[in-house]
């Protein structure tokens, strides 16, 4: 039994998702809170919190790192290169940042006796059975402990990511059955909200996740553009759900053991062409003066927009009955309302 139970520790705390888990912990549990990343620009309203503290540091620093885990309860693990740019073009560093890190601090959770709260991926399940094979009779809705995962050919770097992701969650499962790690798995689907991603050219460099790059598209009066013709389809979650249900697996210890959950709204489906349409549509509402403004909507081949080796998920889908039943949790923000917030929030941040 640890010393103190009321120690978490979140590991990538500035990103998008730890600087929201951060904000909801502070605010409505008295959990100490141990804080790492490589910056603490997202988080800077509770740097002086006397309830957390930053380490600025990156997830190899292990020497650094073992104090703060030894003194923990609970460990949230966040980090990751996780933008679909990347997959294709920095592959070694996107498996480097996804597996061979990561599995270090499963090692040391399970040394410690901290529970781990994994951040995976909707991304393990891949492709959808029907994409290959027309007749299947799958279910299309995805289910954490029975549908199959769905990937590509090696040379379709695209799937470095979820293969690197897969292997984690498997080397956690095994950590549980052979060493007793405590742990529990979240696969987020597609989650938005303010602070994330960047702007390319303003505060970051390269290809964003499609809300942001939609956003720097209204904002600053360039194309949408519309991969493969923005065909495929995703379920958008807003990040307040998401941390409910986050909220949720810390409080039910027992129930969240050993478990893998989606979390994801699948109310909130759209293809990604609708999607364009829909912001440019409530960003006219957001921003009445400047409906002058003519938005350019552009067909790009994935070749072009990512380059080789990119291979996209048509259809992902989340079964979120296992989150409702064990955790109570559902999501109640529907996709007008989650991309207002979004937007409006960019806007702001961006003078937009
Ligand atoms: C990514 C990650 O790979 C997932 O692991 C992660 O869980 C997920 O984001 C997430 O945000 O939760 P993906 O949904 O493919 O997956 O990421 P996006 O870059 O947001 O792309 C969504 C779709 O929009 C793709 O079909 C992409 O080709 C398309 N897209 C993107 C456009 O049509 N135009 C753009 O300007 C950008």
């Amino acid at each position: 039994m640890k010393e103190s139970q009321n120690i978490i520790t979140i590991i990538g705390c500035s990103g998008f998702i730890g600087s929201h888990l951060l904000e909801r912990i502070l605010n409505t549990t008295k959990a100490f809170v141990y804080g790492i990343d490589l910056n603490s620009k997202k988080i800077q309203p509770f740097i002086s919190n006397s309830r957390f503290e930053f380490l600025k540091t990156d997830i190899s620093d292990i020497k650094s790192i073992k104090p703060v885990l030894q003194k923990s309860s609970i460990v949230v693990s966040l980090t990751a290169l996780c933008n679909p740019s990347l997959y294709n073009t920095v592959t070694l560093k996107v498996i480097e940042s996804n597996y061979n890190k990561p599995v270090e601090i499963v090692k040391l959770c399970c040394e410690y006796g901290c529970r781990f709260i994994h951040f995976s991926t909707c991304e393990v399940y891949g492709r959808t059975v029907e994409s290959y094979c027309r007749e299947s009779t799958l279910e299309s809705v995805l289910k954490e402990d029975e549908t199959p995962f769905v990937t590509g050919p090696i040379h379709m770097q695209r799937w470095s990511y979820s293969s690197a992701k897969q292997l984690l969650e498997r080397t956690i499962f095994a950590y549980g059955v052979e060493h007793a790690l405590k742990y529990t798995i979240v696969r987020p689907f597609n989650f938005i909200g303010p602070r994330m991603d960047f702007i390319p050219g303003i505060d970051g460099e390269g290809i964003p996740r499609v809300l942001a790059c939609f956003m720097d598209a209204l904002i600053f009066n360039k194309p949408l553009f519309l991969v493969d013709g923005g065909k495929n389809r995703r379920c958008f979650t807003y990040i307040d759900d998401a941390v409910d249900a986050v909220m949720a697996i810390i409080k039910n210890k027992k129930i969240a053991d050993k478990q893998v959950f989606n979390i994801g709204n699948p109310d909130n489906e759209i293809t990604i062409e609708q999607l364009a349409y829909k912001m440019i549509g409530l960003y006219k509402e957001l921003q009445p003066q400047k409906t002058s403004s003519l938005y350019d909507v552009k067909p790009i081949s994935s070749l072009r927009f990512y380059g080789e080796g990119y291979q996209d998920c048509d259809r992902r889908v989340p079964d979120i009955s296992k989150a409702q039943s064990l955790l109570g949790w559902v999501p109640h923000t529907d996709l007008d309302t989650a991309l207002k917030k979004t937007m409006s929030a960019y806007i702001e941040h961006y003078n937009g």
